[in-house]
């Protein structure tokens, strides 16, 4: 069976949505960051501020690549993922890529409480505001591009989501 990959933007609930799954398919779960994480012994941000973006970008790549050949997994992937082509030729080889989409309103709300989140610093040097906004519009037409499907967290529940990629599988 194909494996099924979450694309979107932090703060969709990606990881909300592969964990409800991950319990109603049976089906095991695979998140980039958690495996990125244990790769680089510490949190995303400890990483990024030691090492910066590109090198977290390269471990990222690593650990997509690694998941090539496999099968019947749910794989959460960080927001980032679509940065690098290879990244998606890979994740496309075998799975149906669904975009777990929300509005910006709701990401900013979503994330304002966790501004100093360990495995999400920002982006850029901008303030919070200024660079989650200015991502979300640049990535937006990337998630399109790559995913057959789309869920809105804005617009329904985790349950409908689910329900909605259920019935996708
Ligand atoms: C990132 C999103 C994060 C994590 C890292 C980079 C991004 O994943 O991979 O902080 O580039 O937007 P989530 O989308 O799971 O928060």
């Amino acid at each position: 069976m194909k494996n099924l990959v979450l694309i979107g933007f932090r703060g969709t609930g990606k990881s909300t949505l592969s964990q409800e799954l991950s319990q109603r398919l049976r089906r095991k779960r695979i998140s980039t960051d958690e495996v990125a994480t244990e790769r680089a012994g510490m949190s995303i941000s400890d990483f990024v501020s030691q090492h910066g973006w590109a090198e977290f970008r390269r471990i990222e790549a690593e650990c997509i690549a690694a998941l090539r050949g496999s099968e019947n997994l749910i794989i959460d992937s960080g927001g980032g993922v679509v940065e690098n082509p290879e990244n998606m030729s890979f994740l496309g080889e075998n799975s149906v890529i669904v975009w777990v989409h929300a509005s910006l309103e709701d990401v900013l709300k979503r994330l304002m409480g966790n501004v100093h989140d360990a495995q999400r610093p920002l982006l850029s040097q901008g303030d919070f505001r200024t660079d989650i906004t200015e991502n979300y519009i640049r990535r937006e037409p990337m998630y399109k591009r790559y995913a057959a499907f789309t869920v809105n967290t804005s617009t329904h529940t985790i349950e409908e989501c689910c329900a909605a990629i259920e019935k996708i599988l």
